[in-house]
């Protein structure tokens, strides 16, 4: 790497799952990282195999989100790109059976979240007069479906990132999305073992007839919040291994399958 300093990026809810398979990509790609995750002891173990640092935080909660810029900064110095892929999900059901609960939760960690760290790093990347942002949405912001609550929550952030990418851009700050589909993170290969949550193999209902693999996200995640996209800004990119390019084929019986 040189003398250079490397740049700097935060990965919110890189204590596993798709976070944890950027945070390794991006390390790979000579970045400095500031593992964030509400599990401590996930974040240490991505960070410690990665020379990165790890912290603790709960993204729904202001406070703890500005503290957390303020400590990262005084840590390890400006950061260059963030990344928000913490989540919380729920079961499928009838909208009147949703829990309100469960509607309050999902909304305070995935769009209360998101916002709060876009807040909170972009107007510091503002002042600085650089930087990139990288929110994390779903196809289930894309299309109805019986996730009630998870659909809106994620369809909202990928409309913020829009905006938000209007809000920066001539201070040099670029705001974008990555939607994935079906990915195949731990949390979703357990699920598929224990049965219940889809009709058939999900993968079915893709172009390409799999999911993709965490590391198939990270690319397009970390090309984001890279140089190599600094043209780019306000998008919402599409890693779904061709879910929606498939669902009209689905009233004539699916995609051509030989
Ligand atoms: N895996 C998929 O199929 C899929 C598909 C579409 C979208 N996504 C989105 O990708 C993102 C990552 O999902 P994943 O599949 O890797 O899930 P995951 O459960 O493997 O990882 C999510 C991480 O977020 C952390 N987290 C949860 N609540 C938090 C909070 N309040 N504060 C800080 N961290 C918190 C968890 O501890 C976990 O480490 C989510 O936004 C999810 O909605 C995933």
């Amino acid at each position: 790497m040189g003398t250079e300093k490397r740049k700097l990026a935060v990965v919110i809810g890189g204590g596993n799952g798709i976070g944890a398979a950027c945070c390794r990509l991006m390390a790979e790609r000579g970045w400095a990282l500031a593992v964030v995750d509400l599990d401590l002891a996930n974040a240490q173990a991505v960070a410690g195999s990665l020379g990165g640092t790890a912290f603790a935080l709960d993204v729904s909660d202001y406070d703890q989100v500005t503290g957390l810029s303020r400590e990262i900064e005084s840590a390890l110095g400006p950061v260059d790109a963030l990344v928000v892929s913490s989540g919380t999900f729920q079961v499928k059901g009838p909208a009147e059976k949703l829990e309100l609960e469960t509607w309050r939760r999902i909304f305070a960690v995935n769009l209360d979240g998101t916002y709060f760290a876009n807040r909170t790093f972009g107007t510091a990347m503002a002042a600085q007069g650089r930087g990139s942002i990288v929110n994390i949405g779903s196809i289930a912001g894309l299309s109805g479906n019986p996730l009630h609550a998870y659909g809106p929550s994620k369809a909202a952030i990928i409309n913020m990132t829009k905006s938000l990418a209007g809000e920066w851009g001539r201070s040099g700050v670029r705001v974008n999305c990555v939607s994935p589909g079906l990915t195949l993170v731990p949390r979703i290969l357990e699920r598929q073992r224990t049965g219940g949550r889809y009709a058939g193999n999900p993968g079915d209902f893709t172009a390409l007839g799999r999911g993709a693999e965490p590391s198939e996200v990270a690319e397009g995640i970390e090309f984001l919040a890279s140089d190599r996209a600094s043209a780019i800004t306000g998008t919402n990119l599409v890693i779904d291994c061709g879910w929606e390019a498939s669902c009209g084929w689905q009233m004539y019986g699916g995609v051509r399958q030989d």
